[in-house]
């Protein structure tokens, strides 16, 4: 099984990166890719942009990278309560390739995390009321709250145990699912 790890943000100590890596250790048997905002970054989407150049080279090595993938696991940042901008570029340009839906049906574990109570929970709405619209398969989704206190930077794992067993459980459900075990 291969799996692409997203982490929606450019931040070089990105919470959701680390959130995101952990969950990869999960997984047994899988190869694992592990991929930030950082790795495609490009200019901000404009209209005379992709009228003038077409869709930049990043986005298509994005959607090249998904189009490999077995699983997506994918965990936003939040910033005012949405998407980061960084993240927000990457879709939009991506969601410009023609005859494509971004995430192309395959099978996602959604999830977010941030220093607050709600751990993210605005932005992993959004996301998940939209994505279903670009080919998100959505499979189950998780929320890490109160990162600093609930995931040990020593270690790199969650440290608050009832939020690691519901994490674990979800990725035994996932890994147990035929068609990615197929792979
Ligand atoms: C511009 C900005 C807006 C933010 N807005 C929110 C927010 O709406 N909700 C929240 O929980 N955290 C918010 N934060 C805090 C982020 O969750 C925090 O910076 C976190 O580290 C972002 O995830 P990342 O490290 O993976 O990029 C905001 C941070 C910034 C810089």
């Amino acid at each position: 099984m291969k799996i692409l790890a997203i982490a929606g943000s450019n931040s070089d100590t990105s919470i959701n990166k680390q959130l995101v890596t952990y969950t990869t250790t999960l997984f047994t048997n899988a190869e694992v890719e592990i991929v930030d905002m950082n790795d495609f970054e490009m200019p901000i989407y404009k209209h005379q942009r992709e009228v003038e150049s077409g869709v930049p080279q990043q986005a298509i090595d994005f959607a090249s990278k998904i189009d490999n993938a077995d699983l997506l696991l994918v965990s936003l940042s939040e910033h005012n309560g949405t998407y980061s901008t960084a993240f927000k570029n990457v879709f939009d340009w991506t969601s410009r390739i023609k005859q494509r839906a971004v995430w192309n049906e395959k099978p996602m574990l959604l999830m977010a995390t941030a220093p607050g109570a709600r751990g993210g929970l605005g932005v992993l709405e959004a996301a998940e009321k939209r994505f279903p619209l670009h080919g998100g398969n959505i499979i189950d989704t998780f929320t890490l709250p109160f990162f600093n206190d609930n995931f040990d930077k020593e270690t790199q794992k969650i440290s608050n145990q009832e939020k690691d067993s519901e994490l674990r459980e979800k990725v035994n459900k996932i890994s147990a699912l035929e068609t990615i075990l197929e792979k």
